[in-house]
């Protein structure tokens, strides 16, 4: 028996030599240490033998299985080892790698600009109120002077929603940020219609005309409307108050310019101009040679509006003004096409 343990252990051991993987490692431990093993046949006869054969067989028994479980552990570390040290050469890392930058979402230039807005009216007392999208033909025209018919209208190309048994007021979708100021008016004066409240808001949000899709017209495009109602409101005030807010959005020293013109809700009514703030007045290709950029429309609230919207015209005057912010980031940035504004590219988008 101490023969067969001999030739079990240098077997065993030799057999470890030519083990190369992990599947082999485990198919040794199974051959020569399992229940199986050759070692654990000798343990097993061990009834067969004397009493003096027994502790000397054991002891031999015993190092031979030492003898082979060392020679696995150390085998295992030493595979263990090189398997880690050849990951380390493939996985190889370098730290001074830059890293991988993860897309980074930002705001639409639209959004962008109405929050420049909302915060430079802001700081001159104007808080933002919003109105509907889809209003009635009473509230987009009617209310603002805009009577069935008026040639006004066909200056803006109308979507309607719902035209069937609506008679003159069909339902469709504004076609300028205007109707808020009805709305407002005469949600400020039913909480007090005796004194109502001056209002001091901008309206801004997205209008709605069929138009010819071009470089310069959108069927749908954002306004912002600004509406101030109270006891002696002058024209001087709304001047004052668009010269300010232009050298607070374009510039300190951004000169304005008002041209007559004619609106059904304002009397009398303007075209609002800044000085081109690309040349500074001079004359580029932005402002077409002129030195004005034409920014807006604005007036004197018409009489009939203030009292559709439940101010006395006899005791309250205003103003309005309608800007287009889109109109405003294209001269701003040069943007060509008012398209772009809603191709959701991000070769556009990523540039603001
Ligand atoms: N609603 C006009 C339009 O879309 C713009 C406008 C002009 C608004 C003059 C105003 C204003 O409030 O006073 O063409």
């Amino acid at each position: 028996m101490l023969d067969e343990l001999n030739r079990v252990e240098k077997v065993g051991l030799d057999a470890l030599q030519a083990v190369q993987d992990e599947a082999a490692l485990e198919a040794w431990r199974v051959t020569h240490l399992g229940r199986n093993s050759g070692l654990m046949q000798v343990f097993s006869r061990f009834g067969e033998l004397s009493k003096e054969e027994k502790p000397v067989v054991g002891k031999r028994a015993n190092e031979v299985k030492k003898a082979l479980e060392d020679a696995y552990g150390t085998k295992a570390e030493q595979m263990r080892q090189v398997a880690l040290k050849r990951s380390l050469e493939q996985e190889q890392l370098d730290v001074t790698l830059p890293g991988r930058s993860l897309p980074l979402g930002r705001l639409h230039p639209d959004t962008q600009t109405l929050r420049e807005l909302y915060h430079v009216f802001g700081e001159m007392g104007f808080q933002v109120f919003r109105s509907r999208e889809v209003e009635s033909d009473e509230y987009n025209f009617q209310l603002l002077n805009f009577q069935i018919g008026h040639p006004a209208r066909d200056m803006q190309d109308t979507y309607f929603v719902e035209v069937e048994g609506r008679g003159d007021n069909p339902i469709i979708l504004r076609t300028h940020t205007s109707p808020g100021q009805i709305h407002a008016m005469r949600w400020i004066s039913a909480m007090n219609p005796d004194n109502p409240a001056p209002v001091r808001i901008v309206l801004p949000g997205m209008c709605y005309r069929y138009e010819q899709v071009t470089k310069r017209h959108e069927t749908q495009f954002e306004q912002l409307e600004g509406l101030a109602v109270g006891p002696g409101i002058t024209f001087s005030d709304l001047k004052g108050t668009l010269a300010d807010f232009a050298r607070r959005m374009f510039g300190q020293n951004t000169r304005t310019r008002f041209r007559a013109s004619y609106f059904p809700f304002t009397e009398p009514s303007a075209e609002y101009d800044v000085e081109c703030f690309i040349c500074s007045g001079a004359g580029c290709a932005v402002c077409k040679g002129s030195g004005w950029l034409e920014i807006g429309g604005c007036g004197m609230v018409h009489p009939v509006v203030l009292l559709n919207g439940g101010y006395d015209p006899e005791r309250y005057s205003g103003f309005a003004f309608g800007l287009g912010p889109q109109r405003m980031a294209m001269l701003r940035h040069r943007i060509e096409d008012i398209r772009y504004f809603f191709q959701n590219d991000l070769r556009f988008l990523e540039q603001f």
